[in-house]
């Protein structure tokens, strides 16, 4: 029998998901099932149910469930529980919740965009979900050291606080930036979304820095036009770490660890259209 995945979210009419599990299931030789699943907000817990009862084997959760999600399910992975989200379900004795965003951030880095995390000085903008998320998977890269800066301070205060078991973080306001200067940039605020960019002050990135947009578009984001502009060596966005935490996943569901190279040049060539 087929096994049935599929992804919640709302909106999810232009999910990717679809599209890269297809690809991981034809390259790995899996018989399974993906399909996007439109879920009203208020029909959260419902609709996972019914999934349930209806012996599929395993979900990603997107926007905006992922803290339901993270609410909903009966075990929950240690990376799930620092991120205060998960968007990884699989129903195998019991409901269980990962989160492989981050891991899935710091994999495109390091894998696909040759960038160390290790030992450098790095600056996250942005103190939401993302961010959240994505935290405790970089530091525990262990970098040399980390900041993070978001237009509502106290929002970076309380990550910066809620992560200080897990490495130095420490939080500024965007105008305390200025004279830094970093090696790796990492915008995880939702700016990019309505074509804005961050107040970041001119020159905190490195003459060999990479900036990295969590967002990622058909064409280059407002912040990947910003650090071009700015002199980044490197400046990528986030389509590579949707196909990354795709793989982590479908590793999670499968066991099975997917080629991540060929999926995301095809996914890169459809949304370039
Ligand atoms: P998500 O779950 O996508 O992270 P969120 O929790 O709403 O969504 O957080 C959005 C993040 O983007 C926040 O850090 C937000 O800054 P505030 O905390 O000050 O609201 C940031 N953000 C969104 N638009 C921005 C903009 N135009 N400039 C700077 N930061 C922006």
């Amino acid at each position: 029998m087929t096994d049935c995945y599929g992804v919640m979210g709302h909106p999810i009419a232009h999910s990717k998901s679809p599209y890269i599990h297809a690809r991981f299931a034809a390259q790995t030789d899996q018989d399974l099932g993906y399909r996007a699943i439109h879920v009203e907000p208020g029909n959260f817990q419902s609709a996972v149910r019914e999934f349930e009862a209806a012996l599929g084997r395993g979900l990603n959760i997107t926007l905006p469930f992922k803290q339901e999600a993270w609410e909903l399910v009966s075990h929950r992975s240690d990376r799930a529980e620092q991120a205060g989200a998960v968007n990884t379900i699989s129903f195998d004795d019991g409901v269980r919740g990962d989160n492989t965003d981050g891991i899935g951030l710091v994999r495109d880095l390091v894998d696909n965009c040759a960038a160390t995390i290790t030992g450098k000085r790095v600056l996250m903008i942005g103190a939401g979900g993302a961010a959240r998320g994505a935290l405790g998977a970089l530091l525990g890269e262990g970098p040399g050291s980390m900041v993070i800066a978001n237009r509502t301070f106290s929002r970076a205060r309380e990550l910066a606080t809620l992560f200080r078991e897990h490495g130095t973080l420490e939080a500024r306001p965007f105008d305390a930036l200025k004279g830094l200067s970093f090696d790796l940039l990492i915008n995880a605020t939702s700016a990019s979304l309505s074509g804005q960019v961050p107040p970041i002050p001119d020159g905190v990135i490195s003459e060999r820095g990479t900036c990295y947009d969590m967002m990622y578009a058909s064409q280059p984001t407002a912040f990947v036009r910003w650090a071009r502009k700015q002199g980044a060596a490197n400046a990528v966005d986030g389509l590579g770490m949707l196909v990354e935490q795709a793989a982590e996943s479908f590793y999670i569901w499968r066991s099975i660890r997917p080629r991540t190279q060929p999926v995301l040049s095809a996914l890169r060539a459809e949304i370039s259209g």
